[in-house]
């Protein structure tokens, strides 16, 4: 059973400047909701039940964001505007904070999170990658993945030549259809990636994963990558890849971001049918 999720929002978010200088990425809002949120609302339909969330300095509004506000809820009694209250209602989850004071890379803000992982199997989670899924939630792809096969989960998805140079590759040894093992994984490869099966920032580990994480060097732009560590661990300890069903948005990409709004919000979009 996987109960604990990590979701590391503790980035400078510079590809969003300026606005990610007075606004966090993971708070960029979709369609009146922060980003963040949507990504907890998959981890809970997934079966979560613990999140921990790593932030730094300028990110107190998501604590602020999931708190309670006692006198928004005064204020909108007062005025009779109860029916808004669900629209502040709280998401049925706990939730645990954890600074991380340099932004050393995603390695380092995933490492944070070995004391509130403990023993046991746990689901990291990107907020800047929205997936709407069109069944089954991505995370809930992933979780199921999991338990068939018992080792750690990496979700990937195809991508054009010219975009793999920007995320984790992964090279794959095809199980069935969608489901491969992982034999190798290499971050942001400048020529000849080991595939078009892109990391995409949902994943499923054994806390073994911690002893590779301590161990790991910085690697590319001078990071802990999350990736090095994945790439240590798969040549001893058995790693899958899934690709997951469903469509992506990085909102980090503003075409992306825009895109993403206009399909759940825009004219035609889910939310206006
Ligand atoms: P990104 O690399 O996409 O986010 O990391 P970033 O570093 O904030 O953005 P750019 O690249 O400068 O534009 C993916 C996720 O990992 C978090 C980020 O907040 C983001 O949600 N992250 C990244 C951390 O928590 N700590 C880090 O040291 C790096």
């Amino acid at each position: 059973m996987v109960r604990k999720a990590i979701i590391p929002a503790a980035g400078y978010g510079t590809r969003t400047l300026p606005i990610t200088k007075v606004l966090p990425k993971e708070m960029l809002p979709i369609c009146g909701r922060p980003a963040l949120d949507f990504i907890v609302e998959e981890a809970i339909k997934s079966g979560i039940e613990q999140i921990l969330i790593v932030v730094s300095r300028s990110k107190n509004m998501i604590l602020d964001y999931y708190d309670r506000s006692v006198e928004l809820e005064t204020y909108l009694e007062e005025k009779d505007k109860t029916h808004l209250l669900k629209e502040i209602a709280l998401p049925n989850v706990h939730f645990q904070y954890v600074r991380q004071s340099y932004a050393r890379g995603l390695g380092d803000a995933v490492l944070l999170g070995k004391q509130f992982v403990g023993n046991e199997p746990f689901a990291v989670l990107l907020p800047d990658e929205i997936i709407l899924a069109n069944e089954k939630q991505p995370l809930k792809q992933l979780i199921d993945i999991f338990t068939k096969h018992q080792g750690n989960i990496i979700g990937v998805k195809k991508l054009d030549q010219d975009q793999l140079k920007n995320y984790g590759v992964i090279k794959p040894e095809l199980i069935k259809n969608k489901e491969y093992i992982i034999k190798d994984i290499v971050e942001k490869p400048q020529k000849s990636p080991p595939s078009d099966l892109a990391v995409i920032g949902r994943y499923i580990f054994d806390p073994i994963i911690f002893n590779y994480l301590e161990n790991v060097k910085p690697g590319v732009g001078g990071e802990i990558q999350l990736t090095d560590a994945i790439k240590e661990m798969a040549k001893a300890y058995k790693s899958y890849g899934l690709e997951i069903d469903g469509t992506c948005f990085d909102i980090a990409k503003m075409s992306e971001y825009v895109e993403l709004i206009n399909y759940i919000c825009g004219p035609r979009g889910k939310q206006q049918q």
